[in-house]
């Protein structure tokens, strides 16, 4: 969940941590610190709060020198202060280490190394790393961040500085995302190549149990028992531009636009023509296989479980293969029964999502086949699947999730129609009428975009609202549930969605004037049963906002308000029904003033279960 980013070349590492910590930020924001390696020996700034707090620290109390190493934090052992930041030093002040991971073994191993001398001055897991360091060096910097790897459990991406080594920059990791840098007399480390792309395309992206001793001229690439390993140099596909903000305020707003060309990226060489078959690079099966499946299982976390549930209703409905979809956090819980010939698809933007990736090893271990839909390439989940489809969004940085949403859907909308057409379960028409709707989709997506002043006059009417209520059916039940997510989690409104089908059994009890209803009432199978959820609820007068299909001449006058979206398949529909809840819940979190990025208490990887 942390951000670290660490420089070693002939620029000033402060600056380059600062600038490259920017573009994690999104991964936290309790607090933030940096160190460096002066002639004088380390000299480390550390802040609460948010990035512009460290920078301004900096102005006061400059810092220079080579090598550095800077961090971000999401508090996981100790809350956020100051002590409890990072980089963590060790009793002599002369290491310093940042770390992403929670080390499980902490506390035995804080009370050895409190027995042998070493004191804490935090209550972090990290600390440990820092005096497991200083413990074992004797000379040889690599060699004791080795042996401090040996004693940790759990997970960490590393980096770590010495004083008497200002030649010397070490990442490590197990777990944790690490990537290191290639640049021209300088490298780096990062969490993510959103943090190096600035400076360089050219990154070697490291491996569980794997480490990097980086200086200026190059990078020595071994395992933890420092056997050197061979690693091609990946290039990162994006521009270097495209993890910055490009004029809107905020990237959840540059997201949503970046849609439409995202869309067709994700497209392309897919699927082009609806008489054409689709082609999903990367899926990994064998018709065989796609023939003699018996059971689908996707599941994934928040946003991208929206979009499972989407891909489990298109499998089941449209390919006609029994399809469930879990929460990734509650998956192993209840022990899964997995059957032969069962397909399990784990979604997830990052790939780097713990409860995902635990659920994925569950179902692997249990014998399922595992393909992942994914937006980070060669990230932990997509390394660990036999397959892999991924939806090439680009770089997210909102904690918000939008165009992954989109995308993900659309990746799982052709996976429904390539497993259909294989299948041989659908007429050449239905199948030709989905494509069709789907090759719609990017310009159906630019379409709304246009609409966005008209959403945002739906939003002044209700930012001052306090309580919410999401309500779809069928293949629209997903679109509710990320709407009211994406609502709550920026604008900090309270929101429920929920199955309009559930109405009657609970929540029509919270209906009054002061909570406003989002019904998501598109042409389709279950419209009708929605118009009559939408009148339930205006006969208890409580506001309402329908989402509904251009051209309808009903929903305006039972609704309070509408958004309109283009008509399309109703298969098709989650990809672009979601584009105006995604801007209407922007909207209301701008009126209310919140910080629509970084959303309070959230981060955008949850690398921890
Ligand atoms: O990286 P992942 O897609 O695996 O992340 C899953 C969720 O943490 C993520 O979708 C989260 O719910 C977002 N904040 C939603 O906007």
């Amino acid at each position: 969940m942390c951000g670290i980013v660490g420089y070693i070349g002939n620029k000033d590492a402060p600056v380059i941590c600062v600038e490259g910590l920017k573009r994690l930020e999104y991964r936290g924001y309790d607090s933030a610190g940096i160190a460096v390696v002066t002639s004088r020996g380390l000299d480390v700034r550390k802040v609460v709060g948010k990035l512009a707090n460290l920078e301004a620290l900096l102005k006061e109390q400059p810092l220079h020198g080579p090598v550095g190493i800077g961090h971000t934090r999401w508090a996981t052992h100790g809350k956020p202060s100051v002590e409890n930041s990072h980089p963590h030093i060790s009793c002599a002040g002369d290491i310093a280490v940042v770390h992403n991971g929670i080390i499980e073994n902490y506390a035995d191993l804080r009370s050895r190394l409190q027995a042998e001398g070493h004191e804490f001055r935090s209550q972090t897991d990290t600390e440990t790393i820092a005096h497991l360091v200083e413990k074992y060096y004797d000379g040889d910097l690599a060699a004791a961040v080795r042996r401090a790897c040996a004693d940790l459990e759990g997970s960490f991406a590393l980096g770590v500085l010495h004083a008497k080594h200002p030649d010397i920059l070490i990442g490590a990791r197990r777990f944790s995302p690490l990537v290191i840098g290639i640049g021209e007399g300088e490298n780096f480390i990062a969490s993510d190549m959103g943090a190096v792309r600035k400076w360089t395309d050219r990154v070697y992206v490291i491996d569980d149990d794997e480490m990097g001793v980086l200086t200026t001229d190059g990078v020595d690439l071994m395992d933890l028992q420092g056997k050197p390993i061979e690693r091609s140099v990946y290039v990162i596909p994006w521009p270097a531009d495209a993890a910055e903000k490009g004029g809107h305020r905020h990237f959840m707003h540059k997201e949503i636009y970046e849609q439409p060309m995202a869309m067709r990226e994700c497209l392309r060489g897919r699927l082009s023509d609806p008489d054409r078959p689709i082609t999903l690079d990367g899926l990994n099966m064998t018709e065989e296989e796609i023939r003699n499946l018996r059971k689908v299982v996707l599941s994934a976390c928040g946003t991208a479980y929206h979009a499972g549930l989407v891909g489990r209703y298109l499998i089941e409905n449209f390919a006609r293969v029994p399809a469930e979809a879990d929460l990734a956090a509650e998956l192993r819980a209840r022990d899964p029964v997995v059957l032969d010939n069962t397909l399990a698809i784990l979604v997830s933007q990052s790939g780097e999502t713990a409860d995902t990736l635990v659920a994925l090893r569950e179902l692997k271990e249990k014998g399922a086949k595992i393909v992942s839909v994914i937006n980070v390439v060669d990230s932990s989940i997509a390394r660990e699947s036999d397959g892999v489809v991924y939806i090439q969004a680009g770089p997210e940085i909102g904690v918000a999730s939008t165009k992954a949403y989109t995308l993900q859907v659309l990746t799982l909308q052709m996976i429904a129609a390539h497993f259909a057409e294989v299948r041989g379960v659908q007429s050449p028409q239905a199948l030709r009428e989905f494509k069709e709707g789907i090759l719609c989709v990017p310009d159906q997506a630019a379409e709304l975009l246009s609409r966005e002043d008209a959403v945002r006059e739906v939003a002044q009417a209700y930012y001052q609202f306090h309580n919410a209520l999401y309500l779809g059916r069928g293949i629209n039940l997903p679109s509710a549930l990320e709407g009211a997510l994406k609502l709550k989690e920026i604008s900090y409104i309270h929101a429920e969605g929920y199955s309009a089908g559930e109405m009657k059994h609970g929540p029509i009890a919270l209906v009054e004037p002061s909570l406003f209803t989002v019904a998501v009432a598109v042409q389709g199978s279950v419209y009708e049963k929605m118009i009559g959820n939408i009148q339930e609820i205006k006969a208890r007068e409580g506001p309402v906002i329908g989402v509904a299909t251009d051209g309808d001449d009903y929903i305006p006058g039972e609704a309070d308000h509408v958004l309109w979206v283009p008509p399309c398949p109703e298969l098709v529909s989650p990809a672009t029904v979601q584009i105006p809840l995604q801007l209407f819940a922007y909207h209301v979190a701008d009126l209310r003033g919140c910080p629509i990025d970084q959303p309070r208490n959230l981060a955008k990887t949850v690398t921890v279960e």
